[in-house]
């Protein structure tokens, strides 16, 4: 990358350039997309319309989180919660899962811009987005996902040239806060690529207390990459003597410099029954705790 100051200034001119009128930028409380809110604020200022899609698939707390977060803007909240798990239901493939998660974003996104009359969408795709989408990887959610059909004049993404750390540094160097210059990365399509199969309510909120669980335990102490739990099937488990066909959940922790590649964590053997123990406890309808021992390749972060 070109010096940082340099990126910067470029980028700004870029959304100047490109950004020919009032313009919705996507929000999703990560680093990608607000080093794209500062730079488009410092570029179009009062042109710029901040939203954040509640699309149901994100972590506990987290839409509380980005409303704390972003309380001194003004942020249209839109909760789509319900839309996202109708368009979700029956898809069990992954890329299909990623296209339907992909084109309801941009409805979304289409519809409130059209309320306003805005033709121009900022979003914060970065280099591996593309990379992988292009490549036949997966469909990232804000790339290979998107139908070919957009009504917007132009999708502006003024950091898809980065990699994830040098995001970080573009955000360091404009002072975002520690928790958003360093948060751990999270897809956008959000838990959905975090359970095989079908979407499902009972799958979300068994995902979720797993994860948050995994993150109290995992994050603090050793400082991974990123971490999280999937729910991959049922099993067949015990508990208070009776049968239980309960979820399995698995637990990933890895280290990575950009998430091209990664190495999975080698965590102590106390900390890992910890885990499992709490979530086998916590959560009724799980009977199976699994650790993921898979770097990328062969295996990629997140299990779709
Ligand atoms: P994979 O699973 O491809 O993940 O090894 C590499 C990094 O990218 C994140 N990821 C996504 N981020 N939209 C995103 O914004 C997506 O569709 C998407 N898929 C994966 C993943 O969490 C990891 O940090």
């Amino acid at each position: 990358m070109v010096k940082i100051e340099t990126f910067i200034q470029k980028a700004i001119e870029r959304i100047k350039r490109e950004a020919k009128g009032r313009t919705l930028i996507a929000l999703s409380g990560g680093v990608d997309s607000s080093v794209c809110a500062i730079l488009a604020n410092r570029a179009i200022g009062n042109l710029l319309t901040p939203i954040y899609i509640d699309t149901g698939l994100m972590r506990a707390g987290e839409t509380e989180r980005i409303r704390e977060t972003f309380k001194d803007i003004d942020l249209e909240i839109v909760n789509a919660k319900e839309r996202f798990l109708q368009n979700l239901k029956g898809i069990i493939d992954p890329e299909e899962k990623r296209k339907a998660i992909g084109e309801t974003f941009i409805r979304i996104f289409e519809e409130e811009a059209r309320k306003r009359d805005i033709h121009y969408l900022i979003q914060g795709t970065i280099y591996p987005d593309r990379i992988e989408s292009e490549g036949g990887i997966k469909s990232h959610h804000n790339v290979g996902g998107l139908p070919t059909n957009i009504d917007f004049d132009k999708i502006i993404e003024p950091i898809d040239e980065l990699y994830k750390d040098e995001v970080r540094e573009i955000a360091r160097t404009l002072k975002l806060p520690t928790e958003i210059s360093e948060r751990m990365p999270f897809p956008g399509p959000g838990l959905a690529v975090r359970i095989i199969g079908e979407v499902t309510d009972e799958k979300l909120e068994a995902v979720r207390k797993a994860n948050t669980i995994v993150e109290e335990e995992l994050l603090e102490p050793y400082k991974p990459w990123q971490t999280f739990a999937a729910l991959l099937e049922k099993g067949t488990g015990v508990k208070g003597d009776i049968r239980v066909h309960g979820w399995i959940i698995a637990v990933r922790a890895v280290t990575s410099r950009d998430g091209m590649t990664a190495d999975t964590l080698q965590l102590p053997w106390q900390t890992l029954q910890k885990i499992e123990s709490r979530i086998t406890r916590e959560i009724p309808n799980v009977t199976r705790v699994l650790y993921d021992l898979t770097p990328k390749p062969p295996a990629t972060i997140e299990f779709e």
